[in-house]
């Protein structure tokens, strides 16, 4: 399983991420990316499907500055990402 978040602190809304995963990411009123799959807003506590796998490898290797967090096992359940 995987999940996934954006470090809205160092995101500089390039918009690649929502260009190659539109499903996962979206972004904000001010440009920055968030996940927006699955109604996850962000926290990273919703499963990325395995049909997904390769935008979200792409999207995850393609932003230039590493704001796109992916580990195995879900990020805060409390919600903190939220910026
Ligand atoms: Fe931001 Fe990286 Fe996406 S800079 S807009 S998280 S590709």
């Amino acid at each position: 399983a995987k999940y996934t978040w954006v470090e809205k602190n160092t995101c500089i809304a390039c918009g690649a991420c929502g260009a190659t995963a539109p499903d996962i990411y979206d972004y904000d009123d001010e440009g920055y990316a968030e996940v927006v799959y699955g109604g996850d807003c962000n926290r990273g506590i919703i499963e990325i499907p395995d049909h997904m796998m390769n935008d979200l490898e792409d999207s995850h290797e393609g932003c230039p500055t590493d704001s796109i967090k992916v580990a195995d096992t879900p990020f805060n359940a409390e919600g903190s990402h939220y910026k």
